[in-house]
């Protein structure tokens, strides 16, 4: 991915050196004007990273000690703790076992206990590149009549998804190398369409500051690179094409692994961008799945197999049978843009056999 970009990248140090600016200046600027265009917004602030995003989120709605905010629990595990940093509770929302993003009906069921009175916020996550329901959990807010709960998304798997930034107050990135967009090294985004929110994140992010010498409130030091604004400057160029290889590489997943015995397939999806292409199996046979898999030179992962409610500082008060589900069974295969078809096909024979030799 890199390689073939190597003489951008080089003139584009080149340039950030003799400019002598380091953070916050003129790469910056036009990489959040660039990524708010590109994903539907207006304003864009850059941060030290997508979980300091989710914090600057948060805080920029004065979400705080007192407050709950609810997301999903089989996901990374920065989401609940942004929620935590903010001294707010974190509540967990059990997902749709389909789609495995934030199901409408659990947060309806949530809505009516006694913790949703303290419910400032709700951030569903776009997890494996796939949309949530939005329309659903909208749904589900009106007919609790709560309409006193913003939505924050968590984008940090989805870059480049159309408009995706365009449909709730705030949106969060996160420039991980391994993210459909990264940079060499660690970032974050936050994306909105409220310039005074903007204003507000701009300042939480260098310490508070509303002026050289000037603090208005407490903040942290999440300033960002020049140099990643730049590569990240050549990289989004990509992001379109990078995307379309990733749907290309489901497709064959798709047709390849359709009607394969012990093996759920996940469904495609509006604007999907496949950050990642998670299957199912069986809890009972997973690790020999995985260590079959691996024997045949495919590199698979789990995201995730734990819990973020089984981790000591995020218990949960309400049952998440989905969740405990889901963690047992799920599978990354290999997803990257540019895979080749062979390389579908070898990862798709692979499948196939381990799956085939383990139920005999
Ligand atoms: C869903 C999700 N949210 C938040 C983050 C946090 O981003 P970062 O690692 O840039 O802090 C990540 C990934 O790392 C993620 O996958």
């Amino acid at each position: 991915m890199h390689e073939p970009l190597s003489a951008d990248f080089d003139a584009a140090w080149k340039s950030v050196l003799s400019s002598g600016r380091f953070h916050l200046g003129p790469e910056t600027a036009a990489l959040e004007a660039e990524m708010a265009e590109h994903e539907g917004a207006q304003y864009g602030v850059c941060c030290g990273s997508g979980s300091d995003a989710l914090y600057l989120a948060l805080r920029s709605l004065d979400i705080g000690p007192g407050d709950a905010v609810a997301t999903l629990s089989n996901s990374f595990m920065a989401t609940a703790e942004s929620i935590a940093r903010t001294g707010a509770k974190v509540l967990f929302v059990d997902p749709d076992p389909t789609t495995r993003g934030m199901d409408p009906r659990d947060l309806r069921n949530l809505l009516d206990e006694p913790g949703a009175a303290a419910l400032k916020a709700i951030i569903p996550i776009h997890l494996y590149g796939r949309r949530s329901d939005l329309e659903g959990i909208r749904a589900a807010l009106a007919d609790a009549g709560r309409d006193d709960v913003d939505l924050i998304i968590d984008a940090a798997q989805c870059h480049g998804s159309p408009g995706v930034a365009s449909e709730t107050r705030l949106t969060c990135y996160s420039f991980y190398p391994a993210k459909n967009l990264g940079a060499l090294g660690d970032g974050g985004l936050v994306l909105t369409n409220d310039e005074a929110l903007a204003d507000r994140i701009r300042g939480l992010r260098n310490h508070g500051r509303a002026g050289k010498h000037e603090v208005g409130e407490v903040g942290i030091n999440s300033r960002f690179d020049e140099i990643q604004a730049a590569v990240l400057r050549i990289k989004l160029r990509h992001l379109r094409t990078w995307n379309a290889q990733r749907q290309q590489v489901a497709a064959g997943y798709r047709e390849g692994l359709a009607n394969v015995s012990g093996l759920t397939v996940p469904p495609d999806g509006a604007g999907h961008v496949y950050h990642l292409f998670v299957v199912e199996v069986g809890a009972s046979i997973r690790a020999a799945f995985v260590a079959g898999l691996k024997a045949r030179g495919i590199g698979v992962g789990q995201h995730y197999p734990v819990a973020c409610h089984h981790m000591a500082p995020y218990p949960s008060d309400r049952p998440l049978p989905v969740t405990e589900r889901l963690v047992t069974r799920v599978v990354s295969l290999p997803m990257f843009p540019g895979m080749r078809s062979d390389e579908v096909d070898a990862t798709v024979d692979a499948v196939k056999a381990v799956l085939s030799e383990l139920n005999a």
